[in-house]
């Protein structure tokens, strides 16, 4: 692979295997399972493949996972019986609202619905609260995991200027707070770049670290890097393509052949966040199973 490719594959792996064996110390010493509740709402392909895969990362790494499949046209009441009834299922430590809900359901309500203490994706406003005020129960997964790829590249994340294209709930901004925390991992100085955000190309060439979630494929071309930049590509979209078997590749947000010709590091699509982010959703649930032995909230 050209050294300059990031292998998130490789990362998650090792996290991941770390993460196996902690559950078996677990599993054997103090007879806990963990446990994920997945909730699919409707048939969206692009949710179905990737709760496929987090299923199967579950199974890897020995958590119990259960996906409870809704029709698209459940109502708001449907949904929230289901959540309220596995906070209270003892066999599930955390939960997993899958984004995007149907347009008839209000995905903020429901979210918040979820315990805090099984909300291994850290959207309730608790713990995002939490991250906010620098007490992280649960951070969510994507921005974990591209926190985890800096630190196991020996990136210096301490002291660099990080721009961030993208401000959602989901990725942008709890990344940002991740990495202007105090301490390890933290201690950038941030930028975040969204729509209304002008000169984005002086912004991006001024960084040392760039990281695009934007949903736009090519929103950071090559002519917006320098030769030390490293590029961490968030998106994931997928382009019509009849020569796969499915139809269709992925793409990033990135322009991948004009960067790697310029910037230092840069993550490729597939194989880069992704792969980090299903990681770090198993540390979280994890996490969430040790505090049914002790709570150190
Ligand atoms: N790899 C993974 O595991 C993983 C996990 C989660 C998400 N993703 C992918 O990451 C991408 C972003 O996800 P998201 O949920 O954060 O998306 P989102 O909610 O649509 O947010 C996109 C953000 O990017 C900004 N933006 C869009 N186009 C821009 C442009 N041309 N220049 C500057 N800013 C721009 C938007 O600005 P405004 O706020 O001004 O609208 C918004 O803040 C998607 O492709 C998603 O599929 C990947």
């Amino acid at each position: 692979m050209n050294k300059k490719i990031i292998d998130g594959k490789k990362i998650a792996l090792k996290v991941t295997s770390e993460i196996k064996d902690k559950i078996e110390i677990m599993s054997k010493g103090q007879n806990i399972v963990p446990g994920l509740a997945v909730i699919l709402i409707g048939e969206n392909p692009a949710s179905i493949s990737y709760v496929k895969g987090k299923e199967k990362a579950c199974k890897d790494v020995g958590i119990f996972t259960q996906t409870f499949n809704l029709d698209d046209s459940s109502s708001y009441d449907e949904v929230s019986k289901l959540i309220i009834s596995l906070n209270k299922d003892d066999r599930f430590h955390g939960i997993l609202l899958q984004l995007p809900l149907p347009q008839h359901l209000d995905s903020d309500k429901l979210i918040n619905l979820i315990n805090p203490k099984k909300d291994v994706d850290g959207l309730t406003s608790e713990n995002a609260g939490l991250l906010l005020l620098g007490k992280p129960r649960f951070v969510p997964a994507t921005p974990l995991g591209i926190q985890k790829i800096l630190l196991e590249e020996n990136i210096k994340i301490e002291g660099s200027k990080i721009l961030i294209i993208g401000r959602s709930n989901l990725v942008g901004l709890p990344l940002s707070i991740l990495l202007l925390q105090r301490g390890k991992g933290g201690n950038a100085t941030v930028t975040i770049a969204h729509t209304r955000t002008k000169n984005i190309e002086q912004l991006s060439l001024n960084a040392d670290i760039v990281i695009v979630a934007s949903g736009k494929p090519n929103t950071l071309s090559g002519k917006m890097v320098s030769k030390n930049s490293i590029v961490i590509d968030v998106g994931i979209s997928r382009l019509s393509d009849q020569t796969r078997k499915t139809g269709y590749r992925l793409i990033g947000d990135v322009n991948f052949d004009e960067v790697i010709n310029i910037a230092s590091k840069v993550t490729p699509v597939p194989g880069g966040v992704g792969p980090m982010t299903i990681a770090m959703l198993l540390n979280n649930v994890y996490l969430a199973a040790t505090f049914s032995q002790k709570r150190p909230f």
